[in-house]
């Protein structure tokens, strides 16, 4: 007998009736693959997704293919994406020739990715802190005019592995300077995981005192201490309503050291459905695709929910 698992819904008065989930399983997860996994696999990984009913779904990186060697298909893949009404396939772009990639492509939403300490913008970026200001300038600016979207993200916000402690205010200044620069919306990453929920608290507040509101801020949250998901709930108390989950828990960035998978999205659904947020996923969908897919990478899915509800 297998019944099928249900959380009990109980609604909470202090959150948002619903949320956007912005899945990176593709890209974040992927990209931290110590083996390249082939385009076809990566097609049916983003199809089954979108068929599990999300609608935003990270697909790919327009980095230098030196860098991330595991992203090098980007052209290939999003050629062979079926693009349906509805669904939005954002990618990485860092710099000017990442652009012209990215639209030869047909793109129509990017994300630039900075970072809150000078460290990580020099192992990740190849520049200084402000250096990479002056890289992204341009490419916000000629993608609007293009009439693309484009997201900001910051790294290292909860803190970095070789500078340790991250001033809140730090963070708020860099995502300021990007949503000044013409980024519709920041993602606050905990790139290492090392965050805690009043951490959070601390972070959201620097960042809507220092001028960005809570909607277009967004939370990406890597699980390497455990505490994704409870930060996640803390962010959605203060109102953040767009959240970064991996499927099956993938992820992880080649720079940074220490760092682990995203949350992963069936958690990140198991906990919504029981707050009663609605999000549009279907839970045995993702489920089923996590399982696919930890079988094609050889090892089980570090999700709690998928090793639950899976196999
Ligand atoms: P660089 O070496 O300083 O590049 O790298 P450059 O500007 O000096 O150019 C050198 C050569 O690379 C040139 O070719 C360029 O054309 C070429 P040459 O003239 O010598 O023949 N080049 C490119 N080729 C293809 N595509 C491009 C590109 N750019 C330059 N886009 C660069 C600078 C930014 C390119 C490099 O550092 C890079 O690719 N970094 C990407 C690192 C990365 O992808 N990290 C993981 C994503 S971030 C993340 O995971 C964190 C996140 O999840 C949030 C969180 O968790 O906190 C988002
Ligand atoms: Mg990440």
């Amino acid at each position: 007998m297998n019944p099928r698992k249900l959380p009990t819904v109980v609604p909470a008065a202090d959150l948002p009736s619903e949320i956007t989930i912005y899945e990176v399983g593709a890209r974040d997860g992927l990209q931290n693959e110590s083996t390249v996994v082939p385009v076809e696999v990566k097609v049916e990984f983003l199809d089954r997704l979108a068929d599990a009913g999300l609608t935003t779904l990270e697909a790919t990186s327009f980095v230098h293919p030196k860098w991330v060697p595991q992203l090098a298909d980007a052209e290939d893949l999003l050629r062979r994406l079926a693009r349906r009404p509805g669904l939005d396939y954002p990618v990485l772009v860092p710099n000017d020739r990442g652009l012209d990639r990215a639209l030869a492509a047909g793109v129509g939403h990017i994300a630039i990715f900075a970072s809150a300490t000078e460290t990580f913008a020099k192992r990740n970026l190849n520049r200084t802190l402000d250096e990479q200001f002056a890289m992204f300038a341009p490419v916000v600016t000629r993608a609007r005019a293009e009439g693309l979207r484009v997201r900001g993200y910051v790294s290292m916000c909860f803190g970095d592995p070789w500078e340790g402690a991250v001033a809140p205010d730090q963070v708020a200044a860099v995502g300021r300077r990007l949503v000044d620069m013409g980024c519709g919306q920041l993602s606050l990453g905990d790139t290492i995981g090392t965050g805690t929920p009043g951490h959070v608290d601390a972070v959201l507040d620097a960042c809507v005192d220092g001028g960005v509101p809570v909607n277009q801020l967004a939370v990406h949250f890597h699980d390497t201490f455990g505490q994704a998901l409870s930060n996640t709930l803390a962010a959605l108390r203060k109102g953040v309503t767009t959240v970064d989950a991996s499927a099956g828990g993938l992820g992880g960035c080649p720079y940074a050291e220490s760092a682990t998978g995203n949350l992963a999205t069936e958690d990140l659904v198991w906990m919504l459905d029981g707050l009663g947020v609605a999000h549009g996923a279907d839970l045995d969908a993702l489920v089923a695709t996590s399982t696919w897919m930890a079988e094609r990478l050889g090892r089980p899915s570090p999700s709690r929910v998928v090793r639950a509800l899976g196999g």
